[in-house]
């Protein structure tokens, strides 16, 4: 989604900020722009399109050592050259940036610039010219730009040049993430430390509804109420080198690869000097005072969420229900009384589980975040945090989180199980084990499923994935991410449910993929996808060692079957990345997608 990077320092700010908005590029965006500024004024150059394009109509000769850069994923208003950020107020004095959603800007508008020309559909040039109009009215531009946050309703970070202030980035934020990042003699700002570890690697990080005076020596932390704020920095502790590409032609398998380094190091991670799997003391204590879990998270997260309750329910006996975070605060069900909440999000910084811990933490119940992200909005604002230990995951499409979400949940469930003395049904550390050295196994195998891929899907507009028990989990990922990197429309059911009406969809040539690694359900989905056959559906079962029959597309190696969902998503991984391929698809940035969905 939207990123925002800045820069006051001595060096010439446009490469850096350039720079900065091609870290941030992953996350998804359709236009971008940068804003300038030296002794003859503020520039602006904005585009449509990608980073490449807005280099190309940058004045590499305007040299300045203040500046501002936003990537824009269009919510207010289409993608365009003039609703790309920065916007600028009448007189052009002020140029802002923005990430997030102002909900009250069509009454703004109505209140206070009735007759201001906008130029833009955008809700971020209300705040721009907002501000001129207090300024106009006499305050200062500090004082000016805390009274137009405190008229702002919704989230938003946001970074402002002011021309007649010399030396000076203005920034403020509420709800959205943004950082100050610390150097010598310059200052740098960015909606996530990945855009400015090219230049520092200490951050300071903002709360909600706090503003900056950002200087290239020095930065003043306020409340809108004007109290200064005293904050330590941290390290961001991402190697610049885990978000380069290296030699792979997508990030996307990079990060399937890395699947079996994470598996293990997650152990690790969570292994105490016994060397056995533990969780931090008041995390298992909350998690086991807890009479219902309930998960809440959004897409991939939500999947990983789906086997997570399984873990739960059969290690720790604990009555776990998985919701999608959109849907909760309307239909939130009838609580338990004594809840807890499990957030599961790569990012940690998605708007629509953060809303949810909102509502949560003003009913006063416990929280726990699952996240990849140290410092991220929903583990500083859980009661509890477990970190997923990935490492930076950059392809918009998530693969190796899912994984590292259900083996933290698997580590998480036994933690609670054992803690409550019921007696384990295998040695987890052990298993982990199998499960790397299966997923080894697959990720060496990738012609396979480049084949399946090119076999079932290069020319199809639909596709049908099948599951069981913990199938059915994994079907649905699979479906996902089969439609978010190729646009192949694809669902994942139930194998009992088809009958029931969607089997009305297969016909000749149908591709229907089926998952069969579950023992107790082997019969009844190798029933379904006979069926569907029958019906003229091109099937390709993937099965799992000791379940397989002939004919199957791909057997994988035998591992747990309660851990299986963490290796057979990788089959269903890879070949949604080889149809992406064979269909000429930006892999690691789909379209209409974003990496870190910061608006509700
Ligand atoms: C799909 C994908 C998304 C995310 C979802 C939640 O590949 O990545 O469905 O899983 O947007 O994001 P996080 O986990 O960051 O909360």
């Amino acid at each position: 989604m939207c990123g925002i990077v800045g820069y006051i320092g001595s060096n010439d700010t446009k490469e850096i900020l350039l720079k900065g908005l091609e870290k941030l590029e992953y996350r998804g965006y359709d236009s971008a722009g940068i804003a300038v500024k030296n002794d003859d004024g503020v520039s602006v150059f904005k585009e449509k399109g990608r980073i490449a394009d807005l280099r190309s109509v940058v004045d590499f000769s305007v040299n300045a050592n203040i500046g501002i850069g936003h990537t824009r994923w269009a919510t207010h208003g289409e993608p365009s050259q003039v609703n790309a950020h920065p916007h600028q107020s009448t007189t052009s004095r002020f140029t802002l940036v923005h990430n997030g959603v102002i909900e009250n800007y069509a009454q703004l508008k109505r209140e206070h610039l009735a007759d201001v020309n906008l130029v833009s559909e955008t809700d971020t040039e209300i705040i721009v010219q907002l501000i001129e109009k207090f300024v106009k009215e006499g305050l200062e531009t500090e004082a000016a730009f805390a009274k137009a946050l405190k008229e702002l309703k919704g989230s938003y970070a946001i970074a402002l040049l002011d021309n007649q202030n010399e030396d000076t980035i203005f920034v403020a934020k509420n709800k959205s993430p943004l950082l100050v990042g610390l150097g010598d003699d310059f200052n740098v700002i960015a909606s996530d430390a990945m855009a400015m570890l090219q230049v520092t690697d200490e951050y300071v990080e903002l709360m909600d509804k706090e503003m900056v005076i950002v200087t290239k020596d020095s930065i003043t932390i306020k409340t809108l109420a004007g109290e200064t704020v005293a904050r330590d920095s941290f390290k961001a502790e991402i190697d610049a080198s885990d978000i380069e590409k290296g030699t792979y032609p997508h990030y996307m398998l990079k990060e399937i690869d890395e699947q079996p380094a994470v598996m293990r190091k997650i152990v690790q991670a969570y292994q105490n000097e016994e060397g056995e799997l533990s969780i931090a003391k008041d995390t298992l204590d909350a998690v086991n005072a807890a009479d219902r879990i309930y998960i809440i998270a959004c897409g991939t997260s939500y999947h990983a969420g789906l086997v997570g309750k399984e873990y739960l329910e059969k290690t720790a006996k604990i009555p776990t229900e998985v919701h999608v975070a959109s849907e909760f605060v309307y239909n939130t069900p009838l609580l338990s009384e004594k809840p807890l909440f499990i957030f599961i999000s790569q990012s940690g910084e998605t708007a629509d589980s953060r809303a949810v811990l909102v509502h949560i933490k003003e009913l006063g119940h416990p929280a726990l975040t699952l996240t990849n992200v140290a410092g991220s909005t929903l583990s500083r604002e859980a009661n509890h945090t477990l970190l997923l230990h990935a490492g930076p995951e950059i392809a918009v499409a998530s693969t190796k989180a899912y994984t590292a979400q259900i083996a933290v949940l698997a580590i998480l469930a036994e933690a609670a199980g054992k803690a409550k003395g019921f007696e384990m049904k295998f040695d987890l550390v052990q298993e982990m084990g199998i499960v790397a050295n299966a997923i080894q196994t697959l990720t060496d195998d990738k012609e396979a499923f480049e084949q399946i891929a090119r076999d079932f899907l290069s020319t199809t507009r639909n596709a049908f994935f099948i599951g069981r028990s913990m199938d059915y989990h994994v079907v649905q990922e699979a479906a996902l991410k089969l439609k978010e990197i190729s646009y192949i429309q694809a669902e994942g059911f139930a194998g009992g449910e088809l009958k029931h009406g969607t089997i009305a969809l297969i016909e000749d040539g149908t591709p229907v993929v089926a998952l069969a690694t579950q023992e107790n359900v082997n019969l009844s989905i190798r029933g379904n996808v006979k069926e569907v056959a029958a019906r003229g559906a091109n099937t390709c079962t993937i099965s799992m060692k000791g379940l397989e029959e002939e004919g199957d597309s791909y057997v994988i190696p035998h591992v747990h079957e309660l851990l299986a969902p963490l290796v057979s998503v990788v089959p269903t991984q890879l070949i949604a990345y080889y149809a992406a391929l064979h269909r000429d698809c930006d892999v690691d940035k789909p379209r209409n997608l974003a990496k870190s969905v910061t608006v509700e």
